[in-house]
């Protein structure tokens, strides 16, 4: 039986941290198992907002493909491959771009916050207006089924839907109809108990050594209550305690939120338990890491082989379409 297919993308803006793991990375990993995978660095949406400063996106595509290739993501088992490299994304979201409405675009809940949370930057842009209209190009020139994303991205996948549907009536039935793939998550919090996030400055990446793991745990928020050694805690709220949730066997969880309770452990005590762990985790991905920095040509030669198998694909796919639309 024909596995079905997936596309997923990610924005090229630095190094990956343990949300982007928690979030993202994870899953991506385990659909392996059941389908064909689409991954690509999605660099032409990073330049939606870093339009001013596009060094970042460059320098920033290996160490995304590195750490992907660590957590497990396999080549040539997935496509991995850079948005820009396969320019029948671009030719399709032009066509795409014609047949929606722009009332679709403008009350995109996603348009709307981030045109609130960066507020440093001047996205009053047609690109960025224009950001989900790429993704739809993105997910149906590979005729997708379905799209691994984070629940904030859902309204994304839901405008692709809409676009491909309108695409079908206007013309022919070109494009499957996809439907967003949503994983459990575990909740990851920034070591300030703030959603973890390059900039915000309070993430804990993949590549971090063991003595930077050791300090940002040290430094880690936990229970504000808890002033003094003796006072009771409540892991529930504290971030370190989400953390051994992940890394701790489930006797020293639960020893843990008796003991955080009770008083009788304190929170130095409970992040050293901690720290040891997160470092065994990231062990052995900071080590394949650290083959894939020295091998730079094996990365050029994965994405070399992504770029290829994408394109044939999309190019087959963007012919049917622009039949479909007699151009
Ligand atoms: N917008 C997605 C994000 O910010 C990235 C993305 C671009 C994407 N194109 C995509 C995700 C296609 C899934 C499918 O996370
Ligand atoms: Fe958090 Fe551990 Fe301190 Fe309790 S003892 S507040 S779980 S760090």
């Amino acid at each position: 039986m024909e596995r079905k297919r997936i596309v997923s993308g990610m924005r090229p803006t630095g190094k990956l941290h343990l949300g982007h793991y928690y979030g993202a990375l994870q899953n991506w990993v385990r659909l392996q198992e059941e389908y064909e995978c689409f991954y690509f660095v999605a660099d032409w949406h990073a330049l939606t907002t870093e339009y001013a400063n596009p060094g970042i996106i460059k320098e920033s595509i290996y160490d995304m493909v590195i750490d992907w290739l660590s957590v497990g993501i396999m080549s040539p088992e997935s496509t991995v491959f850079i948005q820009s490299s396969v320019p029948e994304h671009a030719e399709l979201h032009l066509m795409l771009s014609m047949i929606t409405p722009l009332a679709w675009l403008e009350r995109n809940p996603t348009y709307k916050e981030q045109q609130q949370e960066l507020r440093e930057k001047d996205i009053h842009t047609h690109g960025f207006l224009g950001y989900p209209v790429l993704q739809a190009a993105d997910i149906i020139i590979y005729k997708a089924h379905k799209v691994p994303v984070g629940v904030d991205q859902v309204p994304h996948v839901e405008l692709t839907r809409e676009i491909a549907r309108r695409f079908n009536f206007l013309y022919q039935e070109t494009f499957p109809l996809p439907e967003p793939l949503l994983a459990e998550t575990p909740k990851i919090l920034g070591l300030d108990g703030r959603k973890m996030s390059k900039s915000y400055n309070n993430a804990i990446f993949l590549s971090d050594p063991p003595e930077v793991v050791d300090k940002k745990v040290a430094e880690m928020f936990t229970d504000p209550q808890r002033v003094r050694r003796r006072d009771p805690g409540n892991p529930d709220i504290c971030n370190v305690f989400s953390l051994h949730k992940l890394y701790s066997d489930v006797d020293d969880v639960e020893m843990i939120d008796h003991d955080c309770r009770t008083g009788k452990i304190g929170c130095v005590e409970c992040k050293k338990m901690l720290s040891p762990r997160v470092i065994e985790f990231l062990a052995p991905i900071r080590g394949r890491r650290m083959d894939y920095v020295n091998h730079r040509d094996a990365i050029e030669e994965v994405l070399a082989h992504g770029n290829k198998h994408a394109r044939a694909i999309a190019k087959e796919n963007l012919r049917e379409a622009r039949e479909a639309m007699g151009v």
